[in-house]
C-alpha cells in the first residue's frame, strides 16, 4: 500500500531564517514548509553556527556521538526550533570546534581547511539524530556537496539502520563540488572501494558531489534548463559526462518563491505596500530607495537594481565593464552585494565617480534586498550560469522587470519582451558580452523612456505570474516516490 504521508529527513548547510549566504537557504526554508503543508513529516537538520543564538533555541536532552574515523568519536549537542510558518522542526547540530566560527564556509574568502570534516560530521550527525529521535525517514534529502556524503554513508557505515532508505541529492550549484584531500574518505568510513573515478574520486582527490551523484537514488537540480546545461562541458564544471551517465535519474524542478516573505502587498521592510491593482506604493518605494542612496529624485530615470554575491557566476565582470557607459546615459543603478574584493573596490570607485547616479552597499542586508526589489524599475542578473536564480522571480512579483542572460532558471522564468505583441515579462540577452548586456539595458531603458504603456503592460504580466512552492513541492514528492519505488524494485530483483 502506498503510504500517504512521508517521513522526510532534509539536511542542508543553511536554512532561512537561521543562516543564509544564498538561495540554498531560501529553498531549505521554503521547501520543507511546503512539504509540511502537504501533510508530510519533515525534519530539517543544519549546523548551529556561532551566529545562531542558542538562547532562541530549545536544547534537546542527550548528546550525539559521531564516529569520524581517524578523528575518533566526536560529540554534538542538539537544539531545535520550529521552522517559521510551519510545523516542521529544525534541528541544529552544535559542535564548537566545527561550527563556532564567524563564517559559514570561509573567512575572508579563504575556505576553512577542514570543511570536509565539518560537513561529513553534519551528515553523520543527522543520521545519529534520527536514531536518537526514533525518526525513521522514508527518504533522505541532501543538498549540494555539503551533505553529498549521505548517499554513500547510508549504504556503508550506516547500512544497518539506513541501508534501505533512498537518498535524493539536489544540486543547487555545480561550481562548488566539495573537492578535498582523499584522506577524508577515511572520515566517511565507507571504504576505499568507493574511491574511484565512477564514484567519489576526481583526479586523485575526493569529490563529494561527484560521489553523491553516483550513489543517490535520484538527483535533482533547480530548473529544467540547468538539468540540460549541466550535461554539457560549457556548464558542467568537469562533471558533465558523469552527470550525463546518470541522467536517467536526473530531474529539473524549478524553485518556488515563499510569497509570505517576498510579496509587496505584505512586505514589512518596504516604504509602502502595493500590488498589481494599486501601484501607487511602488513610486513611494522608488523615491525612498533614491533617498537611501542619495540619488537624484527623478521618476523619469530608470532605476536598475542588483542584489547578489559578487562572484564571477553573477556576471559582475560584465557589469563592471559597462557600468560607466550606462550611468552616462541617465540611468541610475544600485547594487547590494559582497564577495570578491576587486569587485567591492571597483564598485566603490564607481560610486565616488558617479555620486547621485550610483548607489552601493557592500555587505549583506535582507532589509535592503527587499527595498531594492520594491523600489527599482528593473533588476539586473547577467549571470554566466544560473541554476535557478531567485531574485529574478522575486522581482517579477514586485513589478521590477528582470534584465537577464538567457541561461538556466533565468531562461526558464523570463520571457523576452516582444514589441509586436506587447508580451513578455523582462529582457534577455544571449551572449555574455559587454555589448550584449549594454544594448539590452539600453533597450529596456528605452521602453521605460518612450513607451510607458508597454512598460506597464510588462509589469502587469510579471506581477501576475505565480511561482509558489506548492507545484515544486509536489514535484519533489513525485521524485521521493520514484526513489522509494526504485528501491522496492531493486529489492525484488
Ligand atoms: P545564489 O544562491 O546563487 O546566491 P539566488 O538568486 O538563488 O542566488 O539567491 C540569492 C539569495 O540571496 C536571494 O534571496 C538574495 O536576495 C540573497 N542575497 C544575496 N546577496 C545578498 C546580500 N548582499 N544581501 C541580502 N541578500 C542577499
Ligand atoms: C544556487 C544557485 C542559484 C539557485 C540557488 C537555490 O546557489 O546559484 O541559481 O537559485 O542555489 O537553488
Amino acid at each position: 500500500m502506498v503510504k500517504k504521508e512521508l517521513n522526510i529527513l532534509f539536511v542542508a548547510s543553511e536554512v532561512v531564517p537561521f543562516a543564509k549566504t544564498g538561495g540554498l537557504a531560501d529553498v531549505s526554508g521554503a521547501l520543507p514548509k511546503a512539504l509540511g503543508a502537504m501533510g508530510h513529516n519533515v525534519i530539517v537538520v543544519m549546523p548551529r553556527y556561532y551566529q545562531i543564538d542558542k538562547g532562541s533555541l530549545t536544547h534537546i536532552e542527550g548528546v550525539l556521538g559521531v564516529n569520524m574515523g581517524p578523528m575518533g568519536e566526536l560529540y554534538g549537542a542538539v537544539y531545535k526550533a520550529k521552522l517559521p510558518g510551519s510545523d516542521a522542526e529544525v534541528y541544529f547540530i552544535d559542535h564548537e570546534q566545527f561550527f563556532g566560527r564567524k563564517g559559514l564556509y570561509h573567512s575572508d574568502n579563504e575556505p576553512y581547511q577542514d570543511n570536509d570534516n565539518r560537513f561529513i560530521f553534519l551528515s553523520k550527525a543527522a543520521l545519529e539524530l534520527c536514531k536518537m529521535l526514533n525518526f525513521v525517514p522514508d527518504v533522505i534529502h541532501a543538498n549540494d556537496w555539503h551533505t553529498a556524503a549521505l548517499p554513500l554513508i547510508t549504504q556503508t557505515h550506516y547500512q544497518h539502520d539506513f541501508g534501505s532508505i533512498p537518498t535524493i541529492l539536489t544540486i543547487h550549484n555545480l561550481e562548488h563540488q566539495g573537492d578535498f584531500f582523499k584522506g577524508a574518505i577515511d572520515v566517511m568510513e565507507s571504504g576505499w572501494e568507493h574511491f574511484n573515478p565512477q564514484a567519489y574520486e576526481s583526479m586523485d582527490r575526493l569529490n563529494l558531489l561527484k560521489g553523491g551523484i553516483a550513489y543517490a537514488d535520484a538527483v535533482t537540480t533547480v530548473s529544467k534548463r540547468y538539468a540540460k546545461e549541466m550535461q554539457i562541458p560549457d556548464f558542467g564544471f568537469g562533471l558533465d559526462s558523469h552527470i550525463k551517465a546518470h541522467s536517467s535519474k536526473l530531474f529539473g524542478i524549478l524553485n518556488g518563491v515563499d510569497y509570505d516573505e517576498w510579496n509587496p502587498s505584505v512586505d514589512k521592510y518596504i516604504a509602502k505596500n502595493f500590488d498589481v491593482d494599486d501601484m501607487k506604493g511602488k513610486a513611494v518605494c522608488k523615491r525612498a530607495l533614491q533617498e537611501h542612496f542619495s540619488l537624484e529624485i527623478d521618476d523619469n530615470k530608470p532605476l536598475i537594481g542588483f542584489v547578489g554575491r559578487f562572484a564571477k557566476q553573477k556576471g559582475i565582470e560584465l557589469i563592471a565593464g559597462v557600468i560607466d557607459s550606462l550611468l552616462d546615459r541617465n540611468i541610475q543603478v544600485v547594487m547590494l552585494g559582497t564577495g570578491e574584493k576587486w569587485a567591492e573596490h571597483y564598485f566603490s570607485e564607481v560610486a565616488s565617480r558617479h555620486f547621485g547616479r550610483f548607489g552601493l552597499h557592500v555587505g549583506y542586508s535582507d532589509e535592503l534586498a527587499h527595498q531594492i526589489e520594491a523600489g527599482c524599475d528593473f533588476f539586473l542578473m547577467p549571470s554566466l550560469f544560473e541554476p535557478c536564480g531567485l531574485n529574478q522571480i522575486y522581482s517579477l512579483r514586485y513589478g521590477t522587470l528582470p534584465i537577464v542572460r538567457a541561461v538556466g532558471g533565468l531562461d526558464d522564468t523570463i520571457e523576452n519582451y516582444s514589441e509586436e505583441h506587447k508580451s513578455g515579462n523582462g529582457f534577455k540577452f544571449y551572449m555574455p558580452t559587454h555589448d550584449g548586456l549594454y544594448h539590452t539595458v539600453i533597450w529596456a531603458a528605452e521602453v521605460y523612456w518612450n513607451d510607458r504603456d508597454a512598460y506597464k503592460k510588462l509589469q502587469q504580466n510579471a506581477m501576475r505570474m505565480h511561482f509558489g512552492w506548492d507545484d515544486a513541492a509536489s514535484s519533489y514528492e513525485d521524485v521521493y516516490r520514484y526513489a522509494i519505488a526504485k528501491r522496492r524494485v531493486s529489492k525484488l530483483q
